[in-house]
């Protein structure tokens, strides 16, 4: 999987990027959330192709992205709560994970074996033009090596991924930043925080959504607890220190939002979470401000935590 030359692409050449997809290679492209790593989801090959790229142990299922609901009901059978989430979220950052439908037609591999399916439909136009062009289920991971973190640029993918997939569209930075809510139906509860603020999937629902956040379980969804992995090691809520990813009014040598707005800092994580690192040499700690644990604040605490887990040395998801 070395050394295979990764096309750039842009949004002027998206037919190109869907016959590529078409043809079971492996294409990079932007959603709202963060970029991923698509194959056609239907041909085992190409999505074995993704394993091998991001060096992903295999027994973690990928999110499969289609255009539309419609599309999804092909896959998966929907009871009322994911009918309802999907009717209040979709197109969006919010992926649904939903018993398999027979005649599915996905490559067993995208499931890992299991009778579910996460499934998704993005809301970032291109990524919904792919998808409709592109005529299959794509399998999109997020496009980083694994254990390290989500790529929000095309240069985040091609700092991990070059040599290793076929192209890569670029077309700029994703706005919401973080990946997208992970919620399993039958019953709804939530499996990952992200992009979709938990306060709005309760308020659609009009219940609260049950948790099922158990980490270091790799059938379980959520991810093992060190996931995304900077070299220097990072400490959380502190209110100074000598490199400082800060919030609001605690400053620092870098700031994700200097407002205190949540959004924007989702926008800046994974970026910033990259540039710190670049900054932090030896044994320099990387301090983080707190972050308050409302809206996407649950996220942004969720992915800040597992940086600064310890390292298991074990196998690591996404
Ligand atoms: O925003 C996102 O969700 C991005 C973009 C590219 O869409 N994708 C993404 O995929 O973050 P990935 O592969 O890095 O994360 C997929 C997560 C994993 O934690 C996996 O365990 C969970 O989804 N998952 C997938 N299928 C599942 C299933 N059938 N049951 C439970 N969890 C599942
Ligand atoms: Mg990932």
């Amino acid at each position: 999987m070395v050394n295979i030359s990764t096309k750039t692409l842009s949004a002027a050449d998206l037919a190109k990027a869907a016959k590529m997809l078409q043809d079971g290679k492996l294409v990079a492209f932007p959603t709202e959330t963060v970029y991923g790593l698509g194959a056609d989801a239907r041909n085992g090959t190409a999505v074995a192709a993704i394993y091998a790229a991001k060096g992903r142990p295999s027994f973690n299922p990928l999110i499969v992205h289609v255009p539309s609901l419609e599309a999804a009901q092909e896959l998966a059978d929907f009871d009322d709560d994911a009918l309802a989430l999907a009717q209040a979220f979709w197109p969006g950052p919010v992926s649904l994970v939903a018993p398999l439908k027979a005649g599915h037609g996905l490559s067993s591999l995208v499931t890992a074996g299991l009778d579910t399916v996460a499934i998704r439909v993005p809301e970032h136009a291109l990524a919904r033009d792919l998808l409709t062009l592109a005529g299959c289920p794509v399998a999109a991971p997020s496009a980083n090596l694994s254990g390290q973190i989500s790529p929000t640029t095309a240069a985040h993918v091609l700092s991990g991924l070059q040599g290793r997939i076929d192209g890569v569209v670029d077309d700029g930075p994703c706005a919401v930043g973080v990946e997208s809510t992970i919620v399993a139906t039958n019953p709804a509860r939530l499996l990952r925080p992200g992009g979709l603020p938990v306060e709005a999937l309760e308020a659609a629902l009009g219940h609260p959504l049950g948790r099922d956040l158990t980490p270091d379980k790799p059938s379980a969804p959520g991810q093992l607890t060190s996931h995304y992995a900077p070299r220097a090691q990072m400490r959380l809520n502190q209110k100074d220190g000598a490199l400082m990813l800060g919030f609001g009014p605690v400053d620092g040598a870098l700031n994700l939002s200097r407002s205190g707005d949540l959004l924007e800092a989702a926008a800046n994580l994974f970026s910033m979470m990259r540039q710190i690192d670049d900054m932090a040499d030896g044994d320099t700690l990387i301090s983080v401000a707190p972050i308050p644990m409302t809206g996407l604040g649950l996220a942004i605490n969720d992915r800040l935590s597992r940086a600064a887990a310890p390292r298991s040395g074990g196998a690591t998801t996404g």
